[in-house]
């Protein structure tokens, strides 16, 4: 390993050696990047001041570190370092590409690159970030009592950096200032993570307000995730709801009743006088369509 290593620098330091210094014209330019932990990132960079460079061999070395991360002599197809690492296309540009991104890439990077046209090198920072997992919701009581105390929980855990949670009722009404988050950072070599766990308490709560939805955001304030709680009455409220929708039921029945009845007598009141008073009616369009009105009220509660 070590002697593939030397042979590659010396190959490198050949390159270097051949080409001739680039002066100010020509750019190696890198985007600062953040990738997500167990995914594939790209960083972006390209050249300024050059069309048509074909690069030869590249090197990735972290700030700090003499080992390089990773290098790449194109002819040769010579690759040494972290298998994760690779150029995106090296046909295309300088590009790079690291597969299972870790939480341990996080740093400044240096990278070096000879092409034909010279020699050119730039410095990016690399952070990594963790999606929160979907969050999990539950209630205190596990069946709530209508104007009760209750207690709303949303939790997400997996994520980094650090981020919130916000809350929302039926009405889009923001219960966040009325929450309290708790967060919980775990910290291993090879893994960061924060657990969120936000607790909305009502001292009464009102279920008209429901269902309710908790959104987790992440440390830039984006979306991660979001779930709406279901929160089920206690067996005496849902009782009571089935009972106040029957009574409604009966309520509107009534209201049917009557109003056909309403509706009949005011039909033959019209033909009555209609036949008695044409000349009045069509003397006064007024009349004529706040009768009408009368109608399509009545026909509300039956629609
Ligand atoms: C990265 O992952 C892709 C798809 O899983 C694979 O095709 C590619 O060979 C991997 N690259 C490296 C450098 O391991
Ligand atoms: C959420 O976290 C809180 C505090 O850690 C805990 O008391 C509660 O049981 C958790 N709820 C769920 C559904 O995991
Ligand atoms: C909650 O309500 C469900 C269904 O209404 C019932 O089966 C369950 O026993 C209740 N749980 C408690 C703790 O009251
Ligand atoms: C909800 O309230 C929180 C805390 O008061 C605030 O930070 C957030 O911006 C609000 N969200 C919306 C959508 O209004």
């Amino acid at each position: 390993m070590a002697f593939i290593t030397i042979m590659i620098l010396a190959v490198v330091g050949t390159f270097i050696q051949a080409v001739e210094p680039s002066g100010d014209l020509f750019k190696l330019e890198c985007e600062p990047a953040v990738g997500i932990a167990a995914h594939t990132t790209v960083i972006t960079c390209h050249f300024r001041g050059h069309e048509d460079i074909k690069i030869s061999a590249v090197s990735l070395r972290k700030v700090g570190q003499n080992e390089p991360t990773f290098q790449h002599v194109i002819a040769q197809q010579q690759k040494i370092g972290d298998p994760r690492f690779s150029l995106k296309n090296p046909a295309k540009g300088p590009s790079l590409k690291i597969n299972d991104t870790m939480f341990s890439d996080t740093g400044e990077f240096a990278y070096e690159i000879v092409t034909n046209r010279g020699k050119a090198s730039a410095k990016f920072s690399f952070s990594v970030t963790a999606k929160y997992k979907d969050p999990i919701v539950s209630t205190w009581p596990q069946n709530v009592t209508e104007g009760g105390p209750t207690v709303l929980y949303c939790n997400a855990t997996e994520g980094y950096p650090t981020g919130t949670i916000h809350w929302f009722d039926r009405y889009g009404t923001n219960w966040t200032i009325n929450s309290i988050l708790t967060k919980t950072t775990k910290d291993t070599y090879s893994s960061k993570s924060v657990a969120l766990s936000s607790k909305l308490t009502f001292n009464s709560i009102d279920l008209s307000l429901a269902p309710f939805r908790c959104i987790v955001l992440n440390s830039k304030y984006i979306q991660d995730g979001e779930k709406t709680i279901q929160i089920t009455p206690a067996k005496q409220d849902a009782e009571e709801m089935a009972e106040s929708k029957s009574n409604k039921t009966n309520i509107i029945a009534g209201v049917m009743v009557i109003g056909s009845l309403i509706a009949g007598l005011l039909f033959a009141l019209f033909f009555f006088r209609r036949g008695k008073e044409q000349n009045f009616l069509i003397l006064n369009p007024d009349l004529n369509s706040h009768i009408k009105d009368q109608r399509v009220s009545l026909n509300v509660p039956i629609t």
